[in-house]
């Protein structure tokens, strides 16, 4: 079994952060997304792994390493254009030769690990098995309509009339017949090869896809809520443990990571709350479900449910909530006179500002 993660693809939808860095490399609780993939494919036996890679390849590579540090053997793969998820496959098959694989998307989150989704598709006789979970709005996803005992009917990608609520999570699992699929499909109306349609090909054909739906947490962290939310769930489950130094005027609530070299002085932090390593916290206020980056600066301000990445600064501003602040951002207050809000902002950002 190998596994074949997927981190290409450019991210619109978090623009402008994804102008400058891989958005599966984005902090969720201070750790890119794309390590809990990992981590989570370890944790299944899985050794070999091969990371498709756009033009975000050289920070991916820098960040991940050949894979030592979570006991991985990586290949990268280099995807030309983001001509869809099924392209990917197209371009790995030299590297997943007639292996069964599991192939996670880079960018999606998934609680509970895959270990028992493998073990169950190595011991079954599938062709390949998707996980569905329930969704509030299904038309931004891969969407399967089911039949009375549990089979699948048909699939559609990003439907405008979901044919039911039941959205496909980011995570496949194939045999060798996959790759049958994958040269047989045509490009869709977005001019990609859809793994949706890959799937529904198989199906098509007679092979035997089996669903499975998930119980647990899942998100695809493609948008800014999400990844919000994402960073919610993960610092639910936090231990304190406080490495930096913290001054007898700072007032502790709930739980909190304060990694070496962080310093916070007269400030209240209501966990659970994530800072950095190297990261100054001064008269300041972090409310729940916030996560500061390493070397950042937080001083005379208030932020809560927010990620702030590395090495930004807050300061002298009331409560930033809901937010997703990138990495060398620096907020700070405008002149008092004249009364107005001045602003250097990247192109594709949003900004909402109170009054
Ligand atoms: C892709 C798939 C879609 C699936 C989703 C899960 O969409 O095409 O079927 O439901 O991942 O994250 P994308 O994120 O590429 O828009």
């Amino acid at each position: 079994m190998k596994a074949l993660v997927l981190a290409g693809g450019r991210g619109t939808r978090l623009r402008p952060l994804t102008n400058t860095s891989a958005k599966q490399l984005f902090p969720v609780a201070n750790k890119p997304v794309l390590f809990y993939g990992l981590e989570a494919i370890r944790d299944a036996g899985i050794v070999d792994v091969g990371i498709i890679v756009g033009d975000t390849a050289a920070e991916v590579r820098q960040v991940v390493g050949d894979g030592a540090q979570f006991g991985l053997r990586i290949t990268y793969i280099p995807q030309e254009a983001p001509l869809g998820l099924a392209h990917c496959v197209l371009i790995a098959r030299d590297f997943l030769g007639d292996d069964d694989f599991v192939m996670y998307l880079g960018d999606n989150f998934l609680v509970g690990g895959i270990q028992e989704l493998v073990a169950a598709f190595t011991e079954g006789d599938y062709s390949a098995q998707i996980l569905l979970t329930p969704v509030d709005d299904p038309r931004s996803y891969g969407v399967a309509q089911l039949g009375r005992s549990g089979q699948i009917v048909g699939l559609a990608e990003k439907p405008d009339q979901p044919a039911s609520d039941l959205a496909i999570v980011g995570v496949y699992l194939f045999t060798s017949a996959v790759h049958e699929a994958v040269r047989a499909i045509r490009p869709s109306a977005r001019g990609e090869l859809e793994i949706t349609d890959a799937v529904q090909w198989l199906i098509s054909n007679g092979y035997h896809v089996h669903s499975h739906l998930i119980t647990g947490y899942w998100k695809d962290t493609g948008r800014v809520r999400d990844m919000l939310e994402c960073n919610r769930i993960v610092l639910e489950s936090i231990q304190t443990r406080i490495r930096g130094t913290v001054d007898d005027r700072t007032e502790i609530t709930g739980r909190v990571v304060i990694e070496p070299g962080a310093v916070v002085e007269a400030s209240v932090l209501r966990g659970p709350v994530v800072i950095g390593a190297d990261t100054k916290i001064v008269g300041s206020y972090l409310g729940p479900f916030t996560s500061i980056g390493d070397r950042c600066t937080v001083e005379d301000a208030e932020v809560e449910y927010s990620i702030v990445m590395n090495a930004s600064t807050v300061r002298g501003v009331s409560r930033i909530e809901a937010s997703l602040i990138g990495k060398g951002v620096e907020v700070t207050p405008a002149r008092a006179t004249p009364n107005t809000h001045q602003l250097v902002i990247g192109d594709h950002s949003t900004v909402r500002l109170r009054g």
